[in-house]
């Protein structure tokens, strides 16, 4: 493909968290993996560019999965009567713990890596497990599929149960920084993020040593935050001097800072002074929803963090969330916000479209850097959708199509997928 070229159909975008712009039979242009700007009429000094057309077709930024567990891909939709700390315990840490058979993790990862790559997700901050072996073959594979990721291989030293566990505090760190210069150099698409599961699983002594890894290396950290109230009072137990669950993260210098975010998966129950830190910290939140209603969790309250300025991407949190669809993922966002508008707090307008679609795109993309959105300058991530399944004799507007993807998304088919600029996959 050349490094010049227009898709021609319907196109819709975020360009902030309340507008999205839709054009009708628009030209989106790339240059260099980069959007040139979308347009009504194909600007002369393009008209020689390969032109795709696509008239029939919906086209909108790739989606941006900004917290998802590789290796419980394979098992979700189990344990769905648990809450969390149960569901850890009876289904993810044993089924985490098979990842030592390196056969066993190729072939699983096969499966989540092959499903990555025809859906919605162009870019995704993934969870491996203890194994260096294994996260690699994962990095290995999620490198080949072009999507851009970030892949972390988790950390947990103590709490494990059924001996998913590492040895000790020095073999955690020891093994992170083995598995750090294994890894270095040797990918284009795919990078290392430090990954400490969460509090309960990693002692004081593993989070220091990961918050001065991070600071020291330029390393990025993912984990958990505030997802269920347990798991929430465990922590006061744990780290006695923190003043809140996300003040014990900031103890141990692992919430980042706007350089090097941390990416904090959930946050359904941070209260004022917690949203506070994260704000300070320029923390990205992965809201999770279909995970937060599937493990009773709770609804997080994303339209007040958007209001704050917070940082908000969507997650799928497989396989806490039964599915890698983004689309589905949305629309779940926008249901428990209507939920929580009616049932909890009749104060709060539930999440728009608008603010849904947004942080499934943008939110997340800006992660990334300019990434989410088809403004001028913004790395080129498309997907082009077929939705013609959905029948009707009435002409949708492109935002029309959009919404109706978002309520019917299994009557809608990827046909085409780029990730800056380069084609990844094609029906
Ligand atoms: N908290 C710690 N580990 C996990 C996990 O694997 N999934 C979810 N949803 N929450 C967690
Ligand atoms: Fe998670």
């Amino acid at each position: 493909m050349d490094n010049k070229f227009v898709l021609k159909g319907s196109i819709a975008y975020s360009v902030n968290k309340d507008t999205i712009e839709a054009i009708d039979n628009g030209y989106l242009v790339c240059e260099n993996g980069k959007s040139r700007g979308v347009f009504k009429e194909l600007p002369v000094e393009y008209s020689n560019c390969e032109i795709l057309d696509y008239s029939d077709m919906l086209i909108i930024p790739g989606m941006i999965d900004l917290h998802v567990h590789a290796p419980q891909y394979t098992y979700r939709g189990l344990g769905m009567d648990c809450e969390l700390l149960e569901w850890l315990r009876t289904y993810t840490f044993p089924e985490e713990k098979r990842y030592n058979d390196i056969d066993y993790a190729r072939k699983m990862y096969e499966y989540f890596t092959y499903d990555m790559q025809r859906g919605f997700t162009t870019r995704a901050v993934v969870f491996g497990t203890i194994h260096t072996e294994a996260t690699i073959e994962l990095m290995d594979q999620l490198e080949k599929t072009g999507l851009i990721t970030y892949v972390g291989r988790v950390n947990m030293d103590r709490n494990g149960e059924d001996g998913y566990v590492e040895k000790s505090t020095e073999t955690s760190l020891d093994d992170t920084k083995k598995w750090l210069d294994l890894v270095n150099g040797k990918y284009k698409n795919t990078k290392p993020i430090l990954t400490p599961r969460f509090i309960p699983t990693c002692s004081d002594e593993l989070m220091e040593g990961l918050g001065k890894m991070s600071q020291n290396n330029d390393l990025r950290i993912q984990s958990h935050l505030s997802e269920n109230k347990d798991e929430i009072n465990w922590v006061k137990e744990l780290v006695p001097k923190s003043t809140c669950y996300a003040n014990a993260y900031e103890m141990f210098g692992t919430l980042g800072n706007d350089k090097n975010p941390s990416i904090m998966a959930h946050c359904v129950h941070s209260d004022n002074r917690e949203i506070a830190i994260l704000k300070e910290h320029g923390t990205y939140i992965a809201h999770c929803p279909d995970s937060n209603l599937n493990l009773c969790s709770g609804i997080a309250p994303i339209k007040k963090y958007l209001s704050e300025g917070l940082h908000v991407g969507l997650g799928t949190d497989v396989a806490g969330g039964s599915s890698l669809n983004m689309i589905q993922t949305i629309l779940t966002a926008i249901q428990s916000s209507k939920a929580f508008s009616v049932c909890v707090n009749n104060d709060y307008t539930p999440l728009s479209i608008e603010e849904a679609f947004y942080i499934a795109t943008m939110g997340g993309g800006e992660y990334f850097g300019k990434v989410g959105s088809f403004i001028k300058d913004y790395e080129f991530d498309a997907l082009v959708i077929d939705d013609s399944k959905m029948k009707s004799d009435r002409n949708y507007n492109p935002s029309e199509r959009l919404v109706r993807m978002v309520y019917n998304n299994a009557d809608c088919v990827i046909v085409d997928k780029y990730v800056c600029g380069k084609q990844v996959y094609k029906r």
